[in-house]
């Protein structure tokens, strides 16, 4: 695989923002001297008071400190709005395109700083203020970036909850960050079906309390329950709210946002972000890495739940006065050029999607691709799981005409900004790999026993040295914070990724090497998983792994032991996956139920994933030390079961 290049192409070079000499010259000098680095980066943003102490970071976890731009202050809603409109009031912020072809909008500037102050104004009046969390529930609408911008405006807090959570998970994520206000929409529409947001927000707020008022997006005429007193529509309230709001002045590294991710315990975690360190690296890194200039059309395809609109669909573009689309629907509906019409129609340049939508498209052939213009693209990204080199090879011949560099972004909700990539004018694309370090980051292999390897090598992706656009903690606890991430390997920030290194310092990401599944570019906690599926009725427990999935990157495989007196039915089967969807959401569906009489655990009770990944794999040797199991034929009832389910499907 590593030895199929793609050079950058020459006229791309010619005019790119980071050329190949750049980038080795920037990279060199930003490592050698991070501060100055950033600090420059830095002068990007419009501070209200510059910033004179620039980083003070320690990645020990006796004295773990991650500070950048400390006595800075700014306003990030005037940084990623009100800066733009005297040259771009009357040019288009947002291209919006809903669920269903032919309803679209187009929001400019102007008309954006508009929404963003009335907004502003109706939060202050439901009490929000500095420093209080705003959760927000809503679809793929330019409301979600007025709320993002009007909370930040304020400097209160948001906290995006995906729109595809179940109430029992949003509920969960409205106790953990204590939110005074929910902004939500009456329904929500994808794939040309409506889900009732407002429905679910009332089942959360049941059982909670912090939650003063909702408001709520008018996303069509279908009506909502309403209670009085709490709730407001968005539109009438923002019809009598003044249409100016002063800005909130806020230190450097006082709260963005909290974004709850899922790890290898059962409870998400919400990730911090501050203001100065986040604003500073995703706005500089967003134009390098995409290669944007005035003019361009940005889609990023990614759901405003996820890191990848957060920093890349959001704050990215709206810092660079960028004009991006959005899209509401799903690739596939009403049918599967509705991309490729969307792209058509806008023009757009630069396109940043995730490796699992593009093997789906793929199966579908070239046909629906080819009924359209696609010859205004430029640069096009991929992000959230490893892309597989045929999709990569498709989605740059098939998508980009083979002129158009693809950027490979590594990253987390952790890191808040990209770590990992081919610049676009600088690198050369290895199809599959994740490219090379970006600016001011230090990637180590690192092996089992914590030794850095050097060269060539695989092992666990670490990071050594602070940047600015990393989580300041998790909410609530930050002992779970310095445990996750910095007590692995000491001195180093640990990814949970396993990676791979060729002799030209490529990075190949390998797959989560903790116990978190990625499923369709979704991380997913097994545990997690596993404690949705043990409190049905008829569970006694469950173990999940995930198993290779064609068009998912990872399914998840559920291994189920059943209470006694309950049957293994397929009825019982489906009923623990709408279980599942319940609790937390569709896009956590089991995608296999296997069976289990029991579980294979050792001596102290823990159960060996290892071998359980093997058998979902359909790999039924080499189960390696097999010695610590408390009941060796535990496994083989397994493997039994499962060759037995593979017969009958064959
Ligand atoms: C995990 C982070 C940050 C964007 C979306 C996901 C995997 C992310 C890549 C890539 C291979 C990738 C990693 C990482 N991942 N980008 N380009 N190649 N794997 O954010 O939900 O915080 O998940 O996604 O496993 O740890 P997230």
């Amino acid at each position: 695989m590593t030895d199929e290049i793609y050079p950058v192409p020459s006229d791309f070079a010619a005019r790119a923002r980071v050329t190949a000499q750049d980038y080795e010259r920037r990279y060199r000098a930003s490592i050698e001297n991070p501060e100055a680095f950033w600090a420059e980066e830095a002068q990007f943003l419009q501070w209200i008071k510059p910033f004179t102490r620039i980083s003070d970071t320690s990645f020990d976890i006796a004295d773990l400190r991650i500070n950048w731009f400390e006595d800075g202050t700014l306003n990030a809603s005037v940084n990623c709005v009100d800066r733009h409109l005297p040259e771009k009031a009357d040019r288009p912020a947002i291209l919006w395109e809903g669920d269903a072809p032919g309803e679209s909008r187009v929001v400019t500037w102007g008309e954006f700083f508009e929404q963003v102050n009335r907004l502003a104004n109706v939060l202050t009046g439901l009490g929000v203020g500095k420093g209080d969390v705003v959760t927000i529930y809503l679809p793929v609408i330019p409301e979600v970036m007025v709320a993002m911008m009007a909370c930040v405006r304020l400097g209160a807090v948001h906290s995006v909850v995906f729109s595809g959570f179940s109430a029992e998970a949003l509920a969960s994520r409205i106790e953990d960050a204590r939110a005074k206000v929910v902004i939500t929409a009456n329904e929500g529409h994808r794939g040309g079906r409506f889900h009732p947001l407002k429905r679910n927000v009332d089942e959360a707020l049941r059982t909670q309390a912090s939650v003063a008022h909702v408001v709520v997006v008018r996303r069509s005429p279908a009506d909502a329950p309403m209670t009085g007193g709490r709730d407001v529509w968005y539109d009438e309230a923002l019809a009598a709210a003044a249409p100016w709001c002063e800005p909130v002045e806020v230190g450097a590294e006082d709260p963005l946002f909290i974004l709850y991710t899922s790890g290898s315990t059962g409870k998400p975690k919400g990730l911090l972000h501050t203001t100065g360190g986040y604003l500073t690296h995703a706005g500089t890194s967003w134009r390098n890495i995409f290669d944007w200039r005035d003019g361009d059309v940005f889609w990023s395809t990614a759901d405003v739940g996820w890191v990848t609109a957060h920093t890349y669909k959001i704050y990215g573009p709206l810092l660079n006065g960028a004009t991006s689309v959005m899209f509401e629907g799903v690739p596939t509906w009403p049918d599967s050029s509705r991309w490729w019409s969307i792209i058509e129609k806008h023009g757009v340049s630069i396109f940043y999607t995730a490796p699992t939508a593009l093997r789906a498209l793929m199966r579908e052939g070239e046909g629906p691709v080819r009924k359209h213009d696609l010859s205004s693209l430029r640069v096009l990204g991929s992000v959230g799981e490893p892309i597989n080199p045929e999709a990569w090879r498709w989605f740059h011949q098939t998508i980009g005409g083979g002129r158009c560099p693809i950027v490979d972004t590594y990253w987390q909700t952790e890191t808040g900004a990209v770590l990992l990539t081919p610049l676009p004018g600088a690198v050369p694309n290895k199809p599959g790999m994740a490219g090379k370090p970006y600016f001011g980051v230090r990637p180590e292999v690192v092996d089992a026993q914590g030794a850095t390897l050097e060269g060539p090598a695989s092992g666990n992706l670490c990071f050594r040295g602070s940047w600015p656009g990393q989580a300041r903690t998790i909410l609530n606890d930050r002992e779970r914070f310095s445990k996750t991430y910095f007590a692995p390997f000491s001195g180093r920030f640990f990814s949970g990724d396993g990676v791979l290194r060729d002799a030209d310092g490529y990075y190949r990401i390998t797959g989560r090497v903790d116990d978190v599944v990625n499923v369709s570019g979704h991380r997913l906690g097994t545990v997690e998983l596993e404690s949705a599926i043990a409190s049905h009725p008829a569970v006694t427990e469950a173990a999940v792994v995930g198993y290779p999935h064609e068009v998912k990157g990872q399914g998840v495989f559920a291994y189920v032991t059943l209470k006694e007196g309950f049957e293994e039915t397929e009825f019982l089967r489906a009923e623990i996956v709408a279980w599942v969807r319940a609790r937390i959401g569709s896009i956590a569906s089991p995608d296999i139920i296997q069976w289990a009489p029991a579980l294979p655990k050792n001596r102290a009770g823990k159960i060996l994933r290892r071998i359980l990944t093997k058998v979902a794999a359909n790999d039924f040797e080499n189960f390696g030390d097999v010695s610590t199991l408390a009941e060796p034929a535990v496994v083989e009832e397994i493997v039994k079961r499962r060759q037995q389910t593979l017969r009958k499907s064959a």
